[in-house]
């Protein structure tokens, strides 16, 4: 173990001054703040590297682990001025260690989570890094360590990396949850609750995500007359547009890409419906000729699509700022980074920074998920907090 590792047992004395003198110390000295325990192991067994990264257990790590129990605010205000310093010297937010957690888990783990001020530490270098990185790369790559998977918007899938476009000539290839090529030439199936893509049984939607509908749909009203125009974006089950339906709207659009849920649509009388207008397509294609149309304009807009990345939703808020009325409202279903707990509360962060940009405000309403979803029937599970933040987003 090497010095800094040592140090950051905090077994050497109380937690006080010290502790935060002989860090900077030790970084100064050249110790990088990311220096694994992995790597202290390769160079103490004599190579150059390590050969197998798949850990990364970094200062940070040791630090957040070794934490007492009994951690009072004085001390807690030490460790915070250590943490800083870390992330001053390059510590990574995000690093998966031994046990493939982030200092961020260790700390939700550990008790000292939300509103904590260490934990709170973590999620804003956590945004910082997510902005720095974004502004770094002209392409997004959200959150772009390898290991840490967590930005799909909706459904299983949860690799952040994004994959490129396909040629329409060439075969196309890849994770139906990932690519929308993929996925939308998929074969869906419907079950008693949930739609599923049929061959690897990626979960669309689920019918656990009713409350939420329910809630989204409620925000989608809570300023609407009785006129109102609304737009759904991704029909899935239909869930939240027939709760959208029960408030007889003037106008009610649904936009839907996939042929097996527009088939659906069909056969449910989805078409028929007087005040129902299907926006058959992609919402990047159909949405943008109704911008260029100039004379629909939406009191509330509601997207859950598939397969699609953050990258896909800050290209949709420059559509939403031009589609939505001066008192309109913008929500989503909120699954960004909902694999981890603090990638989460990153995300959340980052969502209001962004809508901020345009001028808009995000107001979170939390909600407690009594019930784990029955993730058997599905591939991979796309959501493991215990609460959900439903976003209310509107012009300031
Ligand atoms: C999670 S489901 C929506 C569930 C819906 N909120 C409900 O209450 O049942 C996602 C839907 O978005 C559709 N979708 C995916 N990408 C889309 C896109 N780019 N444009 C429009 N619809 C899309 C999918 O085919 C799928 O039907």
């Amino acid at each position: 173990m090497s010095n800094l590792h040592e140090l950051l047992t905090l077994e050497s004395g109380p937690i006080n001054e010290t502790y935060v003198e002989k860090l900077k110390a030790l970084l100064q000295s050249g110790i990088p703040a990311t220096y694994t325990l992995e790597q202290a192991a390769a160079h103490e067994a004599g190579k150059d590297d390590v050969e197998d990264v798949a850990s990364n257990t970094t200062p940070l790590h040791i630090l957040v682990r070794s934490l007492p129990n009994s951690l009072n605010a004085e001390e807690g205000q030490i460790v915070l001025k250590m943490v800083d310093i870390l992330f001053e010297y390059g510590a990574g937010w995000n690093f998966l260690d031994y046990e493939n957690k982030s200092p961020g888990d260790l700390l939700c783990e550990r008790g000292f989570s939300n509103g904590n001020v260490l934990y709170e530490r973590v999620v804003e270098a956590g945004v910082s890094a997510e902005l720095l990185l974004r502004k770094l790369n002209d392409d997004i790559e959200f959150i772009e360590d390898e290991e840490l998977e967590s930005e799909v918007v909706e459904g299983e899938s949860t690799d952040p990396v994004e994959v490129p476009q396909t040629n329409q000539q060439e075969e196309v290839v890849g994770d139906t949850a990932e690519t929308q090529d993929v996925y939308l030439k998929a074969d869906l199936e419907y079950t008693s609750n949930a739609l599923v893509t049929k061959e690897n049984k990626d979960g669309v939607m689920m019918d656990w995500e009713t409350d939420i509908m329910r809630l989204a749909c409620s925000t989608m009203f809570k300023n609407a007359g009785i006129d109102a125009v609304v737009l759904n974006i991704g029909f899935g089950m239909g869930i939240i547009d027939t709760f959208i339906q029960e408030r007889k709207p003037t106008k009610h659009y649904i936009c839907e890409a996939h042929p097996d849920v527009l088939k659906h649509m069909r056969e449910e009388g989805w078409y028929e419906k007087p005040n129902v207008v299907v926006l058959e397509g992609r919402w990047q294609d159909t949405l943008s000729a109704i911008l260029d149309e100039g004379n629909v304009f939406f009191d509330a807009i509601y997207y859950d699509t598939f397969s699609e990345h953050y990258s896909d939703m800050l290209d949709l808020y420059d559509t939403v700022v031009g589609l939505i009325k001066p008192d309109g409202v913008f929500s989503f279903f909120n699954g960004l980074g909902a694999d981890r707990q603090v990638c989460y509360d990153v995300y959340k962060r980052v969502v209001e920074v962004d809508v901020q940009n345009y001028g808009m405000n995000c107001e979170y309403t939390t909600i407690n998920l009594p019930e784990n979803p029955n993730w058997e029937e599905v591939r991979r599970s796309y959501f493991s907090c215990d609460r959900y933040y439903h976003p209310e987003i509107r012009f300031m």
